[in-house]
């Protein structure tokens, strides 16, 4: 079990012409101490993800578990 486990994380924001898909079933692992870096183009959901992990954003789907 890593540190920090994102299972399926998908993340829809309501835009002006229908919901706009910014993470889609996105699962990722941290180790204890692991350094990780997101590289994307802007608006490739980087900001989203690391406001879902801090808990300061509610996936439309997924979760979140951090040391189980
Ligand atoms: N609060 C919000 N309301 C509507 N759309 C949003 C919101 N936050 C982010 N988005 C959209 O979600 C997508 C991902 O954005 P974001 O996570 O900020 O990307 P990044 O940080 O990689 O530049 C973009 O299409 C952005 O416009
Ligand atoms: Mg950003």
């Amino acid at each position: 079990m890593a540190h920090l486990e994102v299972r399926s994380v998908t993340k829809a924001f309501k835009g002006r012409s229908g919901p706009i898909t910014a993470l889609e079933n996105v699962d990722l692992d941290v180790g204890l101490g692991e350094f990780v870096c997101l590289v994307g183009a802007s608006g490739g959901g980087k900001s989203t993800i690391l406001n879902i992990i801090a808990g300061l954003t509610e996936p439309t789907e997924g979760v979140v578990y951090v040391d189980g």
